[in-house]
């Protein structure tokens, strides 16, 4: 299950209604999955896809997103700094950007502005996360780096990360 926590109120948010109302707060949609086949870890991406079918399907065709695909970064994964750091940065996109987590872990920060405060959701397998087009974020992988996930698309090839150069994430690094 996700957590939510807010490092400046040194406050954390535990339990999916909690974490679903007050991410609903920041625009951010939170909700869990669970497969309905078993996974190990060296399934497919199309057998995990298969095991998520009864909910991605569906979460997909009301949201007109067209393409998933499952992405595997572990600690042999190559240019794994480069990967990071390309994450590292406060950046937007120009479309949602979906993020189930099949295995594994990542932290999504976000700086929601108007006199809320800086937070992130540390996610972990079961969570999925959308986070809507143009809202800052950066994400962290932690260490060690691994998470299998499923990335869900209106048009992959659009990927980038558009940064704001606010600085406000280098505030944030452990
Ligand atoms: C991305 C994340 C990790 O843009 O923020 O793919
Ligand atoms: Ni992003």
């Amino acid at each position: 299950m996700a957590s939510v926590h807010i490092p400046d109120e040194n406050r954390v948010i535990t339990g999916f209604a909690e974490i679903k109302a007050f991410l609903q707060t920041i625009n951010v949609w939170h909700d869990r999955w669970e497969a309905n086949a078993p996974l190990a870890p060296e399934s497919t991406q199309e057998e995990i896809l298969d095991a998520y079918a009864h909910v991605l399907r569906p979460y997909m065709a009301s949201h007109h997103y067209q393409v998933a695909d499952v992405i595997n970064v572990h600690g042999e994964t190559p240019n794994l700094q480069a990967l990071r750091d390309k994450f590292l940065a406060e950046h937007t996109h120009t479309e949602d950007e979906v993020r189930f987590f099949v295995d594994g872990q990542g932290y999504f920060w976000f700086n929601p502005g108007g006199g809320r405060p800086v937070c992130y959701v540390h996610c972990v397998a079961g969570d999925l996360l959308s986070v809507p087009a143009n809202t800052p974020h950066w994400f962290d992988l932690g260490e060690p780096a691994f998470v299998k996930a499923i990335r869900i698309f209106i048009d992959p090839s659009g990927w980038v990360p558009h940064y704001t150069e606010s600085g406000i994430d280098q505030q944030y690094r452990s």
